[in-house]
Protein backbone atom coordinates (compact mmCIF):
# COMPACT_ATOMS: atom_id res chain seq x y z
CA UNK A 1 0.00 0.00 0.00
CA UNK A 2 1.13 3.47 -1.13
CA UNK A 3 0.15 6.40 1.73
CA UNK A 4 -0.55 9.47 0.05
CA UNK A 5 -0.38 11.60 3.46
CA UNK A 6 2.30 14.24 3.03
CA UNK A 7 3.54 13.08 0.21
CA UNK A 8 5.18 15.97 -2.82
CA UNK A 9 2.75 15.11 -5.68
CA UNK A 10 3.72 16.77 -9.06
CA UNK A 11 0.67 16.86 -11.69
CA UNK A 12 1.39 17.81 -15.21
CA UNK A 13 -2.26 18.95 -17.33
CA UNK A 14 -2.99 20.08 -14.09
CA UNK A 15 -5.47 23.14 -15.12
CA UNK A 16 -7.94 21.24 -16.45
CA UNK A 17 -9.88 17.66 -16.51
CA UNK A 18 -8.74 14.25 -15.14
CA UNK A 19 -5.43 16.22 -14.42
CA UNK A 20 -7.21 19.00 -11.92
CA UNK A 21 -9.66 16.19 -10.43
CA UNK A 22 -6.48 14.13 -9.30
CA UNK A 23 -4.64 17.32 -8.15
CA UNK A 24 -7.35 18.46 -5.49
CA UNK A 25 -8.26 14.57 -4.69
CA UNK A 26 -4.20 14.63 -3.77
CA UNK A 27 -4.56 17.06 -1.77
CA UNK A 28 -7.42 16.26 -0.08
CA UNK A 29 -6.00 12.99 1.17
CA UNK A 30 -3.03 15.09 2.58
CA UNK A 31 -0.30 15.37 0.01
CA UNK A 32 1.38 18.38 -1.17
CA UNK A 33 0.69 19.22 -4.42
CA UNK A 34 3.31 20.81 -7.70
CA UNK A 35 0.90 21.24 -10.37
CA UNK A 36 2.26 22.51 -13.70
CA UNK A 37 0.50 23.32 -16.90
CA UNK A 38 0.67 26.01 -20.06
CA UNK A 39 -2.78 27.54 -18.95
CA UNK A 40 -2.05 30.32 -16.25
CA UNK A 41 -5.10 31.13 -15.70
CA UNK A 42 -6.68 27.32 -15.23
CA UNK A 43 -3.66 26.56 -12.92
CA UNK A 44 -4.96 29.61 -11.22
CA UNK A 45 -8.07 27.91 -10.65
CA UNK A 46 -7.31 24.74 -10.13
CA UNK A 47 -4.28 25.98 -6.96
CA UNK A 48 -7.88 27.63 -5.07
CA UNK A 49 -9.54 24.53 -5.47
CA UNK A 50 -6.73 22.88 -3.56
CA UNK A 51 -6.55 25.45 -1.21
CA UNK A 52 -10.34 25.70 -0.66
CA UNK A 53 -10.03 22.00 0.23
CA UNK A 54 -6.96 22.75 3.07
CA UNK A 55 -4.31 21.59 0.54
CA UNK A 56 -0.79 23.11 0.02
CA UNK A 57 0.10 23.98 -3.38
CA UNK A 58 2.24 25.64 -6.07
CA UNK A 59 1.87 26.53 -9.75
CA UNK A 60 4.66 26.71 -12.66
CA UNK A 61 3.91 27.57 -15.88
CA UNK A 62 5.15 24.82 -18.03
CA UNK A 63 5.05 23.56 -21.53
CA UNK A 64 5.88 19.79 -21.09
CA UNK A 65 7.15 19.50 -24.74
CA UNK A 66 10.34 21.95 -23.46
CA UNK A 67 12.99 19.29 -22.20
CA UNK A 68 14.88 22.08 -20.66
CA UNK A 69 11.77 23.65 -19.36
CA UNK A 70 10.37 20.08 -17.67
CA UNK A 71 14.27 19.89 -15.82
CA UNK A 72 14.16 23.14 -14.57
CA UNK A 73 10.62 22.29 -13.16
CA UNK A 74 12.27 19.07 -11.77
CA UNK A 75 15.30 21.33 -10.32
CA UNK A 76 12.89 23.40 -8.38
CA UNK A 77 10.95 20.42 -7.02
CA UNK A 78 14.15 18.89 -6.12
CA UNK A 79 15.46 21.93 -4.13
CA UNK A 80 12.05 21.48 -1.97
CA UNK A 81 12.89 18.04 -1.40
CA UNK A 82 12.31 15.99 -4.31
CA UNK A 83 8.85 14.36 -5.34
CA UNK A 84 7.06 11.43 -4.02
CA UNK A 85 4.54 10.88 -6.74
CA UNK A 86 4.82 12.12 -10.46
CA UNK A 87 1.46 12.13 -12.49
CA UNK A 88 2.55 12.59 -16.27
CA UNK A 89 -1.05 13.90 -17.41
CA UNK A 90 -0.64 16.54 -19.95
CA UNK A 91 -1.97 15.93 -23.17
CA UNK A 92 -3.14 17.07 -26.49
CA UNK A 93 -5.63 15.70 -29.07
CA UNK A 94 -5.97 16.10 -32.75
CA UNK A 95 -8.40 14.54 -35.51
CA UNK A 96 -7.31 13.71 -39.15
CA UNK A 97 -7.52 11.29 -41.42
CA UNK A 98 -3.11 10.18 -41.86
CA UNK A 99 -3.12 11.18 -45.59
CA UNK A 100 -4.17 14.45 -44.62
CA UNK A 101 -2.28 14.82 -41.27
CA UNK A 102 0.52 17.34 -41.62
CA UNK A 103 3.87 16.34 -39.93
CA UNK A 104 3.78 19.50 -37.93
CA UNK A 105 0.26 18.57 -36.54
CA UNK A 106 1.76 14.72 -35.93
CA UNK A 107 5.08 16.41 -34.38
CA UNK A 108 2.71 18.46 -32.10
CA UNK A 109 1.31 15.42 -30.34
CA UNK A 110 3.93 13.57 -29.85
CA UNK A 111 6.15 16.20 -28.67
CA UNK A 112 3.75 17.15 -25.80
CA UNK A 113 1.96 13.36 -25.33
CA UNK A 114 4.70 11.49 -25.52
CA UNK A 115 8.06 13.45 -25.37
CA UNK A 116 6.43 15.33 -22.44
CA UNK A 117 5.59 12.32 -20.69
CA UNK A 118 9.58 10.82 -21.52
CA UNK A 119 10.58 14.16 -20.30
CA UNK A 120 8.82 14.32 -16.71
CA UNK A 121 10.07 10.20 -15.93
CA UNK A 122 13.64 10.59 -16.64
CA UNK A 123 13.96 14.41 -15.31
CA UNK A 124 11.99 12.79 -12.00
CA UNK A 125 13.28 9.62 -11.68
CA UNK A 126 16.63 10.69 -9.94
CA UNK A 127 14.62 11.95 -7.22
CA UNK A 128 12.38 9.02 -6.53
CA UNK A 129 15.96 6.79 -6.89
CA UNK A 130 17.59 9.26 -4.08
CA UNK A 131 14.59 8.24 -1.67
CA UNK A 132 14.06 4.45 -3.00
CA UNK A 133 11.08 4.96 -3.54
CA UNK A 134 7.83 7.00 -5.13
CA UNK A 135 5.53 6.31 -8.08
CA UNK A 136 5.48 7.52 -11.53
CA UNK A 137 1.99 7.53 -13.03
CA UNK A 138 1.83 8.09 -17.09
CA UNK A 139 -1.30 8.91 -18.74
CA UNK A 140 -1.60 6.54 -21.75
CA UNK A 141 -5.46 6.09 -22.87
CA UNK A 142 -7.68 3.34 -23.98
CA UNK A 143 -6.38 4.42 -27.45
CA UNK A 144 -2.96 3.13 -26.13
CA UNK A 145 -4.91 -0.26 -26.15
CA UNK A 146 -6.22 -0.27 -29.53
CA UNK A 147 -6.33 1.89 -32.82
CA UNK A 148 -9.15 4.36 -34.05
CA UNK A 149 -9.61 5.88 -37.58
CA UNK A 150 -8.51 9.81 -37.67
CA UNK A 151 -6.65 9.22 -34.45
CA UNK A 152 -2.98 7.72 -35.87
CA UNK A 153 -1.23 10.69 -34.26
CA UNK A 154 -3.07 10.28 -30.82
CA UNK A 155 -2.89 6.32 -31.23
CA UNK A 156 0.61 6.57 -31.57
CA UNK A 157 1.92 9.24 -28.60
CA UNK A 158 -0.20 6.42 -26.38
CA UNK A 159 0.67 3.42 -27.80
CA UNK A 160 4.35 4.89 -27.40
CA UNK A 161 3.43 5.67 -23.57
CA UNK A 162 2.32 2.39 -22.88
CA UNK A 163 5.58 0.77 -24.06
CA UNK A 164 8.21 3.04 -22.51
CA UNK A 165 5.87 3.02 -19.24
CA UNK A 166 5.73 -0.81 -18.83
CA UNK A 167 9.39 -0.84 -20.19
CA UNK A 168 10.45 0.95 -17.00
CA UNK A 169 8.15 -1.01 -14.90
CA UNK A 170 10.12 -3.56 -15.34
CA UNK A 171 13.54 -1.81 -15.13
CA UNK A 172 12.06 -0.58 -11.99
CA UNK A 173 11.29 -3.98 -10.53
CA UNK A 174 12.61 -4.27 -6.69
CA UNK A 175 13.97 -0.88 -6.51
CA UNK A 176 10.91 0.60 -4.12
CA UNK A 177 9.46 2.54 -7.54
CA UNK A 178 6.35 2.23 -8.58
CA UNK A 179 4.92 2.25 -12.15
CA UNK A 180 1.64 2.65 -13.25
CA UNK A 181 0.33 2.89 -16.80
CA UNK A 182 -3.25 4.72 -16.84
CA UNK A 183 -5.65 3.87 -19.86
CA UNK A 184 -8.68 6.13 -19.09
CA UNK A 185 -11.79 5.67 -21.55
CA UNK A 186 -14.03 8.48 -22.31
CA UNK A 187 -13.80 11.05 -19.88
CA UNK A 188 -15.97 14.25 -19.87
CA UNK A 189 -13.10 16.93 -20.16
CA UNK A 190 -12.22 19.74 -22.95
CA UNK A 191 -9.95 17.20 -24.70
CA UNK A 192 -11.71 17.18 -27.53
CA UNK A 193 -12.80 21.05 -27.90
CA UNK A 194 -9.04 21.73 -27.24
CA UNK A 195 -8.00 19.26 -30.09
CA UNK A 196 -6.38 20.09 -33.39
CA UNK A 197 -8.70 19.12 -36.47
CA UNK A 198 -7.78 19.57 -40.06
CA UNK A 199 -8.50 23.38 -41.10
CA UNK A 200 -11.21 22.07 -43.63
CA UNK A 201 -13.24 21.27 -40.48
CA UNK A 202 -16.02 23.84 -39.47
CA UNK A 203 -16.52 25.33 -36.15
CA UNK A 204 -19.71 23.41 -35.82
CA UNK A 205 -18.40 20.39 -37.12
CA UNK A 206 -15.97 20.33 -34.33
CA UNK A 207 -18.78 20.93 -31.92
CA UNK A 208 -20.63 17.98 -33.18
CA UNK A 209 -17.75 16.22 -32.70
CA UNK A 210 -17.51 17.59 -29.09
CA UNK A 211 -20.93 17.07 -28.03
CA UNK A 212 -20.96 13.48 -29.29
CA UNK A 213 -18.00 12.86 -27.11
CA UNK A 214 -19.57 14.50 -24.10
CA UNK A 215 -22.45 12.26 -24.63
CA UNK A 216 -20.42 9.61 -25.01
CA UNK A 217 -18.15 9.99 -22.37
CA UNK A 218 -19.64 8.52 -19.22
CA UNK A 219 -17.09 9.35 -15.96
CA UNK A 220 -16.71 12.66 -14.72
CA UNK A 221 -12.87 13.88 -13.82
CA UNK A 222 -13.53 13.31 -10.25
CA UNK A 223 -14.36 9.61 -10.46
CA UNK A 224 -11.24 9.30 -13.19
CA UNK A 225 -9.38 11.02 -10.25
CA UNK A 226 -10.54 8.30 -7.29
CA UNK A 227 -9.91 5.52 -9.69
CA UNK A 228 -6.20 6.87 -10.35
CA UNK A 229 -5.69 7.35 -6.60
CA UNK A 230 -6.83 3.76 -5.61
CA UNK A 231 -4.56 2.54 -8.50
CA UNK A 232 -1.71 4.54 -6.71
CA UNK A 233 -2.50 3.62 -3.43
CA UNK A 234 -2.98 -0.25 -4.32
CA UNK A 235 0.17 0.06 -6.17
CA UNK A 236 -1.75 -1.18 -9.47
CA UNK A 237 0.68 -1.11 -12.65
CA UNK A 238 -2.37 -1.11 -15.27
CA UNK A 239 -5.24 1.12 -14.30
CA UNK A 240 -8.41 1.15 -16.31
CA UNK A 241 -11.02 4.22 -15.94
CA UNK A 242 -14.80 3.41 -16.37
CA UNK A 243 -16.87 0.91 -17.66
CA UNK A 244 -16.62 1.47 -21.38
CA UNK A 245 -12.44 0.98 -20.81
CA UNK A 246 -12.69 -2.04 -18.63
CA UNK A 247 -15.12 -3.99 -21.91
CA UNK A 248 -12.59 -2.54 -24.53
CA UNK A 249 -9.91 -4.00 -23.08
CA UNK A 250 -11.56 -7.27 -22.86
CA UNK A 251 -13.67 -7.10 -26.43
CA UNK A 252 -9.68 -5.67 -28.11
CA UNK A 253 -8.42 -8.82 -26.35
CA UNK A 254 -10.97 -11.37 -27.90
CA UNK A 255 -10.88 -9.80 -31.36
CA UNK A 256 -6.84 -8.69 -31.48
CA UNK A 257 -7.09 -8.85 -35.66
CA UNK A 258 -10.61 -7.99 -36.16
CA UNK A 259 -11.43 -5.56 -33.76
CA UNK A 260 -11.69 -2.70 -36.44
CA UNK A 261 -14.07 -4.36 -38.88
CA UNK A 262 -16.83 -4.71 -35.78
CA UNK A 263 -16.06 -0.92 -34.83
CA UNK A 264 -15.58 0.73 -37.91
CA UNK A 265 -17.54 -0.59 -40.05
CA UNK A 266 -17.87 2.40 -42.71
CA UNK A 267 -15.66 3.26 -46.46
CA UNK A 268 -12.54 4.28 -44.33
CA UNK A 269 -13.40 3.46 -41.03
CA UNK A 270 -15.95 5.78 -40.37
CA UNK A 271 -19.46 4.47 -38.55
CA UNK A 272 -19.52 2.34 -35.67
CA UNK A 273 -17.52 4.32 -32.13
CA UNK A 274 -16.45 6.92 -34.01
CA UNK A 275 -19.88 7.94 -35.93
CA UNK A 276 -21.44 7.89 -32.81
CA UNK A 277 -19.44 10.86 -31.52
CA UNK A 278 -19.70 13.10 -34.93
CA UNK A 279 -16.75 11.73 -36.45
CA UNK A 280 -19.03 10.55 -40.17
CA UNK A 281 -19.59 14.59 -39.98
CA UNK A 282 -15.40 15.51 -39.67
CA UNK A 283 -14.81 12.85 -42.22
CA UNK A 284 -17.50 14.37 -44.82
CA UNK A 285 -16.19 17.75 -43.98
CA UNK A 286 -12.36 16.37 -45.16
CA UNK A 287 -13.63 15.56 -48.79
N1 LIG B 1 -10.80 12.86 -21.61
C1 LIG B 1 -10.66 11.62 -22.05
O1 LIG B 1 -11.63 10.99 -22.46
C2 LIG B 1 -9.32 10.95 -22.04
C3 LIG B 1 -9.27 9.60 -22.37
C4 LIG B 1 -8.04 8.96 -22.37
C5 LIG B 1 -6.89 9.65 -22.04
N2 LIG B 1 -6.96 10.96 -21.71
C6 LIG B 1 -5.71 11.65 -21.37
O2 LIG B 1 -5.84 12.29 -20.12
C7 LIG B 1 -4.92 13.37 -20.04
C8 LIG B 1 -5.65 14.61 -19.54
O3 LIG B 1 -6.60 15.02 -20.51
P1 LIG B 1 -8.03 15.63 -20.16
O4 LIG B 1 -9.04 14.76 -20.75
O5 LIG B 1 -8.11 16.00 -18.75
O6 LIG B 1 -7.98 16.94 -21.13
P2 LIG B 1 -8.00 18.50 -20.80
O7 LIG B 1 -7.89 19.17 -22.14
O8 LIG B 1 -9.17 18.83 -19.94
O9 LIG B 1 -6.66 18.70 -19.95
C9 LIG B 1 -5.38 18.61 -20.54
C10 LIG B 1 -4.47 19.63 -19.87
O10 LIG B 1 -3.16 19.52 -20.44
C11 LIG B 1 -2.67 20.85 -20.62
N3 LIG B 1 -1.63 20.91 -21.64
C12 LIG B 1 -1.77 20.85 -22.99
N4 LIG B 1 -0.58 21.01 -23.59
C13 LIG B 1 0.33 21.17 -22.60
C14 LIG B 1 1.73 21.39 -22.60
N5 LIG B 1 2.43 21.49 -23.74
N6 LIG B 1 2.38 21.52 -21.41
C15 LIG B 1 1.66 21.44 -20.25
N7 LIG B 1 0.34 21.25 -20.19
C16 LIG B 1 -0.32 21.11 -21.35
C17 LIG B 1 -3.90 21.66 -21.01
O11 LIG B 1 -3.69 23.05 -20.84
C18 LIG B 1 -4.95 21.07 -20.09
O12 LIG B 1 -4.98 21.76 -18.85
C19 LIG B 1 -4.34 13.53 -21.44
O13 LIG B 1 -3.06 12.93 -21.49
C20 LIG B 1 -5.32 12.77 -22.32
O14 LIG B 1 -4.72 12.29 -23.48
C21 LIG B 1 -8.15 11.64 -21.71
Amino acid sequence: MTEIRGKLAVVTGAASGIGRATAVALAVEGARLAIADVDRAGLAETAKQIEAAGGKVSTYLLDVSSREAVYSFAQEIDAQGGADIVINNAGVAQVAAIEELSYEDFEWVMNIDFWGMVYGTKAFLPQLRKKGQGHIVNVSSIFGLFAVPTQAAYNSAKFAIRGFTEALRHEMRGTGIEVACVHPGGIKTNILRNARFLQSVQTTERETAASGFDRLARTTPAQAAQTILKGIKKNKPRILIGMDARLLDWFIRLFPASYGKIMFRGEGGTGGLLGTMGGDDVAVAKK
